[in-house]
């Protein structure tokens, strides 16, 4: 008995920064870490972009999931910051470190994207996906490591995709931004090494959220053979019409598991790495 509840609390007064937290799999993941024991900082800028063709989070998802968090007896810090934003995700840092302790885990998850052939897409599109996708993560790791460096301890998780391994028609700026994230982890593992930081990549295929059940990509499917030869895993997993059936998305929290896992202490001999969670769609 004593065992299970110390398996269960792996993340026991640890203090766990995740991004783009309000919904989708930061959600789930800020849930699984609280459920663990974690103390959360929670951020998601909670705006639309006008290029992102899909609902992002509200204020009052991050307001639900912060309180969620709260009756979980955990405590909790959620901000409205923009990870693109230095300055305002310096001073939630600041903050956190200041009321709940230094941060031990970052979970640079904030991503949106657009779809658009490369020599369709606009100028804001790119910028809009690449500043979020890229510079965000950088930022997030920017302002986090500081409170990592004197304690000679951390985990940094950086959120790639299988976009970040391989080309897909009408992501240009998505797959060279996720392909970014793991240039980034690699060479933070290397400078972080010193100081016994962990810095890893998690790489998952399509996944139950608004970024991969939505209208556009319905649309982009219907636009011609490219977007959908990108997909077409899907098709093989459900034999059927009916691309988005519950059996062809993994769900958020199966992500979760291997986040976990990665900040654990089990995970201590892996960095720079680059995690696949793709139910084999990388190896078919
Ligand atoms: N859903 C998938 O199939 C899939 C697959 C591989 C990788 N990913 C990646 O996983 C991560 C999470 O995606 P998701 O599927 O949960 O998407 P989602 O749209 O459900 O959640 C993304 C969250 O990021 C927030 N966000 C957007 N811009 C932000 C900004 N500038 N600052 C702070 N927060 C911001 C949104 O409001 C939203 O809450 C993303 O990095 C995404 O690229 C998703």
């Amino acid at each position: 008995m004593v065992f299970v509840a110390s398996i269960r609390r792996r993340f026991q007064e640890k203090v766990v920064f995740i991004t783009g937290a309000a919904h989708g799999m930061g959600r789930a993941h800020a849930l699984a870490f609280a459920r663990e024991g974690a103390k959360l900082v929670i951020c998601d800028a909670c705006r639309q972009y006008e290029t992102i063709p899909y609902p992002l989070a509200t204020p009052a998802e991050l307001a639900d999931l912060s309180a969620e968090i709260e009756s979980m007896g955990n405590p909790v810090i959620a901000a409205h910051t923009d990870v693109t934003d230095l300055a305002a995700m310096q001073a939630l840092a600041a903050r956190a470190q200041h009321e709940l302790g230094p941060i031990d885990i970052v979970v640079a998850n904030a991503g949106v994207y657009s779809f658009a052939p490369s020599w369709e897409m606009s100028e804001q599109q790119w910028d809009e996906t690449v500043n979020i996708d890229l510079k965000g993560v950088w930022i997030t790791c920017k302002v986090s490591i500081p409170q990592m460096l004197p304690r000679k301890s951390g985990k940094i998780l950086c959120v790639s995709s299988t976009a970040g391994i391989k080309g897909m028609h009408s992501l240009s700026h998505y797959v060279a931004a996720k392909h970014g994230v793991l240039g980034l982890v690699k060479t933070l593992a290397i400078e972080l090494a010193p100081y016994n930081i962990n810095v890893n990549a998690i790489c998952p295929t399509s996944v139950d959220t608004n970024m991969c059940k939505n209208q556009a990509i319905y649309d982009a499917f219907a636009a011609g053979p490219g977007p959908l030869a990108t997909y077409e895993h899907m098709l093989e997993l459900t034999n059927s019409i009916n691309l988005f059936s519950d059996r062809d998305l993994l769900p958020p929290q199966a992500i979760s598991e291997v986040v976990l896992w990665l900040a654990s202490d089990e995970a201590r001999h892996l960095t720079g790495s680059a995690i696949p969670v793709d139910a084999g769609y990388l190896t078919r």
